[in-house]
């Protein structure tokens, strides 16, 4: 490669009219040298002024060049700042947005579990909120197995659970009892005699509230069910177990029942914690069937009872035992 392509490629590359300006002023430069060397110094003085003229406007056009360059500058900061602040905006608004409505929502949520805790009478723990979905479950399988005649009350805080109830009807259906003994009146009456009706079987509840038993008469009379069960009162009365008395119902309720075949535990309730349902075995075991199903609510049974056979797993919702009447005991006769 040649030396002046070598500078050539060096040297930036050059417009059409830079590179005539860059010719004019090269030939200028070597005129005027020219002409002093051959002693024409005024010539070369002019042309020298020629040169200066043209340097001088050259300059001139590069400054104002320049200063546009620097306003073009100037304005596209100005813009690209603007753009910027813009953006900015928008991103705090798009956040401001998202806060307002994650703030909506917790709202809402805040809202819906207080309206939850008042229709469970501020009993809605973590725990029963997360069973929600399954006593949904349980109770759209209720209604799947019996169409009630009357309006159904909603299961509240000292009926059996949906999911309970379901166990029961599907231990009442395959077992078909003839005769139901429920220490507890409540909604809980209505479905057992729903399933028995169709079974063919018969239900007596115990309630030791005149009020409560009064409406769980008044809820089996509005679905039609009186035929199939009965409700009796029995107020709590002492009765005297291995010399100690317990509060429970008044053995009178129960005179003339004899070949239970199936026991529904559920009461009586327990204000200050004690087992109340401690003394029932005792109480209906002579009135007992040979072999019975006995279903006590909550996972534990009390000790007295060992001589039933558990039939399903500890700890499960409800305690599902079965009792097989032995010589040593003596059934009550009909
Ligand atoms: C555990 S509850 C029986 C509930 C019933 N077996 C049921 O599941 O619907 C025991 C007693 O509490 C009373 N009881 C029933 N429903 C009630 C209610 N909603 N509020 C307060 N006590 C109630 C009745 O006197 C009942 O005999």
């Amino acid at each position: 490669m040649s030396t002046i392509s070598r500078i050539h490629r060096r040297l930036p590359r050059l417009s059409g009219p830079q590179t005539a300006v860059m010719s004019v002023a090269g030939v200028l430069c070597a005129a005027a040298a020219a002409t002093a060397l051959t002693g024409h110094t005024g010539i070369a003085v002019a042309l020298l002024a020629v040169l200066g003229c043209i340097s001088l406007a050259t300059s001139m056009l590069l400054f104002r060049r320049l200063a546009r360059a620097q306003r073009a500058g100037v304005i596209a900061q100005r813009d690209l700042r603007t753009t910027v602040e813009e953006m900015q905006r928008r991103l705090v608004a798009a956040v401001e947005r998202e806060r307002l409505t994650a703030g909506d929502r917790h709202l809402e949520l805040a809202e819906a579990i207080a309206a939850l805790r008042q229709l469970t009478g501020g009993q809605a723990s973590a725990a029963r909120l997360a069973a929600l979905p399954a006593e949904f479950e349980a109770t759209v399988q209720l209604f799947q197995g019996f169409t009630p005649r009357a309006p159904m009350p909603p299961p509240g805080e000292h009926t059996l659970d949906p999911a309970g109830l379901l166990d029961l009807l599907h231990l009442i259906r395959l077992r078909k009892p003839r005769l139901v003994l429920e220490l507890g009146s409540g909604v809980s009456s209505v479905w057992i005699a729903y399933a028995l009706e169709k079974t063919g079987g018969r239900l007596i509840t115990l309630d030791h509230d005149a009020g409560f038993a009064r409406r769980t008469r008044a809820l089996l009379s509005a679905h039609g069910l009186d035929k199939t069960a009965e409700v009796r009162d029995a107020p709590l009365t002492p009765v005297g177990i291995d010399g100690h008395d317990h509060p429970w119902y008044d053995p009178e309720a129960l005179a003339d029942l004899h070949d239970i075949d199936f026991v529904l535990i559920d009461g009586p309730p327990a204000p200050d914690g004690e087992d109340t349902r401690h003394p029932a075995l005792h109480m209906i075991e002579n009135r007992l069937a040979d072999r019975a199903t006995v279903v006590a609510t909550g996972p534990d049974v009390p000790a007295s009872w060992s001589h039933l056979t558990p039939e399903n797993e500890p700890g499960s919702r409800h305690a599902v035992l079965s009792f097989t009447r032995t010589t040593a005991m003596v059934p009550v006769q009909a």
